[in-house]
Parts: C-alpha cells; sequence; structure tokens
C-alpha cells in the first residue's frame, strides 16, 4: 500500500497534451514508473526480484504499444515532423533494451538508475515533444468526429 510520499513520480496536469487517449497511456507510462521504483526499494529480496521482472517487462511492453499508438496517429493526422519523432521513440526503445538487461535486483544502483532515466525522458518526451504534435492531431481528430 502507498501514500503519496511514497510515490515517486507525482502526474501533473501540466504533462497533459489534451487528447485522452493518450494522456491515458501516459498516466499509465508514469505509473509503471512509480511501480517499478516501488519494486527496487521493496523491502523483501524474494518479493523485489519478482515484482521488478515482471514490471520491467511490463514496462518495456507497454513503450512499446504507446510508441505505437502515437505514430500510428502521427501519420493518420500527416504530422510533419513525425520521421524526426519517430527517430527519438527509436533510439529511446534501443536504450531501454539494452539498459534494461543490466537492471536487475542483483543491480540495485543499476535499476535506479534505469527508472531515473525512464521517467526523466518521458516527462521531457512528454512536455516538449508530443506537445508539439498536439495541434495537427487534434485537428485530425476533430475533422473524423465530424465525418
Ligand atoms: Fe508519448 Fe512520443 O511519446
Amino acid at each position: 500500500m502507498t501514500n503519496d510520499n511514497d510515490v515517486f513520480i507525482q502526474w501533473n496536469s501540466k504533462y497533459e497534451i489534451g487528447i485522452p487517449k493518450i494522456d491515458e497511456q501516459h498516466k499509465h507510462l508514469v505509473e509503471l514508473c512509480n511501480r517499478l521504483h516501488e519494486s527496487i526499494v521493496a523491502d523483501n529480496p524474494l518479493e523485489q526480484k519478482h515484482q521488478l521482472a515482471s514490471t520491467l517487462k511490463e514496462c518495456v511492453a507497454y513503450v512499446g504499444t504507446h510508441f505505437k499508438d502515437e505514430e500510428l496517429l502521427m501519420q493518420a493526422a500527416g504530422y510533419d515532423d513525425f520521421a524526426q519523432h519517430k527517430i527519438q521513440h527509436d533510439t529511446f526503445t534501443k536504450k531501454v533494451l539494452e539498459t534494461s538487461e543490466d537492471c536487475n535486483s542483483q543491480n540495485r544502483l543499476a535499476a535506479i538508475k534505469f527508472v531515473k532515466f525512464l521517467y526523466e525522458w518521458l516527462i521531457s518526451h512528454i512536455c516538449y515533444e508530443d506537445k508539439r504534435y498536439v495541434p495537427c492531431l487534434k485537428e485530425y481528430l476533430q475533422k473524423k468526429t465530424k465525418q
């Protein structure tokens, strides 16, 4: 059981981009970062090992799901900077896959560094890069609902 003080990252409404499906996915990614952090600091070594491995797997998979959904939407909307945005997703995914291999319960420092990297990249990417496609995607989604 956690309380607000235990939460590693507090979701903030300033991270919202105003596209509900994407906001939900971003919130879920932040939640997964928090669960990763919880599993790293868990007292019970067995629980820690199990939780860390399963949350890590879920986190890596969900990053893939989110990027795929976001990319499909950017492509459908004809977003000008799609190629550049996709390069950022691909570079991050590659780094996550490489780094997550070193992240296990035997290497707590690597695990903490990993979750910090994950969190910082996600928040910065959401706030600076994802927000850039919002006008284009909103226009596309509005047109689509009128059809
Ligand atoms: Fe929400 Fe470009 O990742």
